[in-house]
């Protein structure tokens, strides 16, 4: 498949760029020091139109493509691999959703500000035991006359104390297993919504990852998101985009560290020359770059089946699985490139390492991925 990139993809990337040079980049180490979350860095992604890239501009938003989506936050990837999985959730787990499955009501109230970053959106699927196992839900939603009563607590929710929105999935109905999962729209403001404790986390510490707990929180029943009983499909959809901006972020991270590399090892030199003029280095950076381009290859191949209606789910694994384990794999090798430079902070390289690493783990473990593509393969 060959991808040649339109005018207005170049300027996307072009405008991510410049961005992420200006106004990610000189923070982006005391940030990840401090935990502290990009909050007006995020409101300026807003106003430039990254929050709500997939969204028609009927509902605000930028009315792009998949691939343009994908440049973009490779862009903000390769600087700041927190505010990528901030806008990668925000767009991917709930926009899309809410776009896709949302009542007039869900799209007129919550589409419009979560497009913008005027509102952050957060996706709580995940429980203290249910991680993989998406369909154990423990988390309940019982319809009442004229709402649903929510009960427990969701784990490890990215934007969790920033989000204003939450996309919640919870059983309604558990004789049914999968088919009495609901989605709900769930504002943070609501009474019995407790927002737990920050993780204190290796890596992509410039995000906010809390754990949520909804104790008898009355949702009105207009908050339901699409149909009753297929909450778990609207969140294996969801997670199949979400998949798609997750290894658009790895492919972002393991560039970030490639070009560092790169530039380090033309500079610094050892044996009276430069150290890329070492064979052990050159071949160090042609692997680093041959993976970056299939990773850039198998992003780009799922970002274009789902633009254009098809099945993306195994693509997406792929792509997901490939780029997660090229930025480890990558930003590894980056810090040996960089020796005791690379162990320090001021290098950004050994931040990469800690950021690449969340990538294999979130939105589906590397595991969960093969076992989506086996499927596809030979079936379940
Ligand atoms: N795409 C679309 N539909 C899918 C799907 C996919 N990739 N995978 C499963 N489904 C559908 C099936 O078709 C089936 O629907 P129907 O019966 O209506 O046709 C239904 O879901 C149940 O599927 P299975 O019987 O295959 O369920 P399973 O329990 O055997 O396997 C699983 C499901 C694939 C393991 C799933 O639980 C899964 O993906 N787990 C990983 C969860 C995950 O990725 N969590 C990430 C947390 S979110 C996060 O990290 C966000 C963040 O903040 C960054």
């Amino acid at each position: 498949m060959i991808f040649k990139l339109s005018e207005e993809q170049k300027n996307v990337v072009q405008a991510a760029r410049d961005f992420a040079q200006t106004y990610l980049l000189p923070e982006v180490i005391e940030r990840d020091e401090e935990q502290r979350f990009p909050t007006e860095e995020i409101r300026k992604m807003g106003e430039m139109g990254f929050m709500g890239m997939l969204v028609s501009p009927k509902y605000g938003g930028g009315g792009m493509d998949t691939l343009s989506y994908v440049l973009a936050l490779r862009e903000i990837a390769k600087i700041d691999a927190s505010a990528a999985v901030c806008m990668s959730v925000n767009n991917s787990l709930v926009c899309w959703v809410l776009e896709s499955y949302g009542s007039e009501h869900i799209k007129s109230k919550y589409l419009i500000p979560l497009a913008s970053a005027q509102a952050i959106g957060a996706f709580c699927l995940s429980e203290p035991e249910s991680g993989s196992d998406a369909t154990a839900q423990h988390t309940t939603a019982i319809e009442q006359e004229d709402h649903f009563l929510l009960n427990g607590t969701k784990n490890w929710i990215t934007n969790g104390n920033t989000a204003s929105y939450y996309v919640v999935i919870a059983q309604s109905n558990p004789e049914k297993k999968y088919k009495g999962i609901n989605a709900f729209l769930v504002e943070k403001s609501w009474e019995g919504v407790v927002v737990g404790k920050k993780e204190n986390k290796m890596g992509i510490r410039g995000s906010d990852t809390h754990s949520i707990m909804f104790q008898n929180v009355r949702v009105p029943k207009e908050n339901l998101i699409g149909e009753s009983g297929k909450g778990f499909n609207y969140a294996m959809e969801i997670l199949n985009g979400g998949r798609i901006g997750i290894a658009a972020q790895a492919l972002g991270i393991a560039e970030g560290a490639y070009e560092l590399s790169l530039a380090y090892s033309k500079q610094r030199k050892a044996f009276g020359e430069a150290i890329c003029n070492h064979q052990a280095i050159r071949f160090k950076l042609a692997d680093m770059a041959t993976r970056i381009e299939a990773s850039y290859l198998l992003c780009l191949q799922a970002a274009q089946k789902r633009q254009a209606g098809e099945d993306f789910s195994k693509e997406a694994a792929m792509a997901k699985i490939f780029s997660s384990e090229t930025a480890m794999w990558t930003t590894t090798e980056a810090v040996q490139i960089h020796g005791g430079y690379g162990y320090v902070k001021e290098y950004h390289v050994e931040r990469l390492m800690r950021d690449a690493k969340i990538t294999q783990i979130y939105e589906g473990t590397s595991e969960i991925q093969r076992l989506v593509i086996s499927r596809a393969i030979l079936g379940k």
